[in-house]
C-alpha cells in the first residue's frame, strides 16, 4: 500500500482498493450536503461565498444516504481492528452519520463540539447563528484498543484553562467543547490567481490536535475527503504517514505544493511523550545496582529513621519483614493496608534525606 500520497479519485473506489484492517486513524470531513439555495447577501448587500460548490449537490435524502453509507462501509472496512474515526458535520448531516456509523458497528467515544470563535453572521437574522458544528469520534468495535493519548490532551488543552495559569503550568482533562477560529487570513489557501481554494478548508489547529491525540508517530492516516490536504499536513508534522483523496484535481495540485513545503516537526507532542509510562523499577533492583543499600535506614520526610532496608528489598520494621508500601501504611498507622511507599520513604544521602522517587529516577536516568 503506498503512503504519504494524495489519490485523485473517487474515495469510495480508491478505498474499496485499499487492503482490508489497515489504516490507524481516519479523518472524514465529507459534503454536508448544505442544500443551499439561491444568493446568500449581507446585510449591506454585497454577496456571501458559502459553500454551494458542485462536490456538496446531491438529488435527495436517499441520494446522500445511500453515499454516506458507502463511503462510511468503506472506512470501516479499512480502518484497523483498534483504529478509530473522526467525522465533522453541521446539522445538516450529522444525524445521518451518526446513526450510520452506530448501525455499520463503529462504537461511539466523543462527540465534539467545535466552538466558532469567528462564525458566519446570519446576516437576515431569521435564526440563530449556526456558531458549532459536530465532531463524532469512534472506535472500529466496542472492544477496540484506540490510541488516545490522555496527558498530551491535557498539553494542549486552552479550552478550559486561563492561558497564565497554563503558563505557571496548570493542566486539565480536554473536554468536548473545542473553541477555535474558522480558517482565514493567511492560512486560507489561495489559487496563483488570489482566488480562494476551497469554502471548507479547516483549520489545521483542529487536526493538529485529532492527529496528536489518537494516534502514534509511524501511524497511517487516512482522509477520504482531502480538499485542501490539512490532514496530511497535521500528520506529515507530527510525524505520521498519510493517505490523501480528493476527486478534484485543482485541491489535490495545490495539496501536492502544500505537502511538499510542510516539514516534520518533532517534539514532545509529536512523540507523545507526556503519556510514556516510566519503566517500572523494583527496590530489589535499586540495590542490586547500588542505588539503596541493604541495611540502610529509612524514614519519613521527619523524625527518627523508621525500618531498614533487607537485601530482597523488603523493610525490618519492629523485626517484621514487610514490603514498603504495607510498611508505610503500618508505620502512619492509617487505615489503609497499603500506601504508595514511593510517596513516603526517605533514605540520608550525607545530611539531606532524599526520597526514594527521587533515588528511583536518578536509577532509571542510569539506566538510558
Ligand atoms: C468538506 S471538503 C473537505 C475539506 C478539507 N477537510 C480541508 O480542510 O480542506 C470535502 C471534499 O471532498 C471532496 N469530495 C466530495 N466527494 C468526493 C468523493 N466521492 N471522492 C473524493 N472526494 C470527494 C470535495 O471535492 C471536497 O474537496
Amino acid at each position: 500500500m503506498k503512503e504519504n500520497v494524495i489519490l485523485n479519485g473517487n474515495s469510495i473506489e480508491e478505498m474499496n482498493k485499499m487492503e482490508a484492517d489497515s489504516v490507524d486513524l481516519i479523518f472524514a470531513d465529507p459534503p454536508y450536503w448544505m442544500r443551499v439555495e439561491g444568493v446568500l447577501k449581507r446585510v449591506e448587500g454585497t454577496e456571501f461565498d458559502g459553500c454551494d460548490d458542485v462536490w456538496d449537490q446531491f438529488e435527495s435524502l436517499d441520494d446522500y444516504e445511500r453515499f454516506t453509507k458507502q463511503w462510511l462501509e468503506a472506512c470501516y472496512r479499512v480502518l484497523k481492528p483498534n483504529g478509530s474515526i473522526w467525522v465533522i458535520g453541521g446539522m445538516q448531516c450529522i444525524y445521518t452519520i451518526g446513526a450510520m456509523m452506530q448501525d455499520i458497528g463503529f462504537w461511539l467515544i466523543n462527540d465534539i463540539i467545535w466552538h466558532k470563535k469567528n462564525p458566519t453572521p446570519n446576516f437576515m437574522g431569521t435564526r440563530l447563528n449556526n456558531s458549532h458544528e459536530t465532531l463524532i469520534w469512534a472506535a472500529k468495535t466496542k472492544k477496540s484498543k484506540y490510541t488516545f493519548n490522555y496527558k498530551t490532551a491535557k498539553e494542549l488543552n486552552l479550552d478550559t484553562v486561563d492561558p497564565d495559569e497554563f503558563a505557571k503550568g496548570t493542566r486539565k482533562q480536554m473536554g468536548s467543547v473545542w473553541r477555535m477560529a474558522v480558517c482565514t487570513g493567511n492560512e486560507r489557501l489561495k489559487t496563483d490567481g488570489g482566488r480562494k481554494l476551497h469554502s471548507t478548508q479547516k483549520p489545521l489547529e483542529m487536526l493538529e490536535r485529532i492527529v496528536a491525540i489518537s494516534s502514534k508517530m509511524g501511524d497511517v492516516v487516512l482522509d477520504p475527503f482531502g480538499g485542501t490536504m490539512t490532514t496530511g499536513v497535521a500528520a506529515k508534522k507530527l510525524g505520521r504517514k498519510y493517505i490523501m483523496i480528493e476527486r478534484d484535481p485543482e485541491y489535490c495540485q495545490y495539496g501536492e505544493i502544500r505537502l511538499a513545503e510542510t516539514k516534520f516537526e518533532d517534539g514532545p507532542i509529536a512523540r507523545a511523550d507526556y503519556d510514556k509510562k516510566p519503566v517500572r523499577v523494583t527496590v530489589q533492583e535499586m540495590i542490586e545496582a547500588g542505588f539503596l543499600m541493604e541495611g540502610e535506614q529509612f524514614y519519613f520526610r521527619e523524625g527518627a529513621a523508621v525500618a531498614s532496608l533487607l537485601k530482597d528489598g523488603k523493610l525490618d520494621y519492629q523485626g517484621k519483614a514487610m514490603d514498603m508500601h504495607s510498611c508505610a501504611a503500618a508505620a502512619r498507622g492509617v487505615k489503609a493496608n497499603r500506601l504508595n511507599g514511593f510517596d513516603y520513604w526517605y533514605v540520608l544521602r550525607g545530611d539531606e534525606r532524599v526520597s526514594i522517587a527521587d533515588v528511583r529516577e536518578q536509577y532509571r536516568e542510569s539506566k538510558k
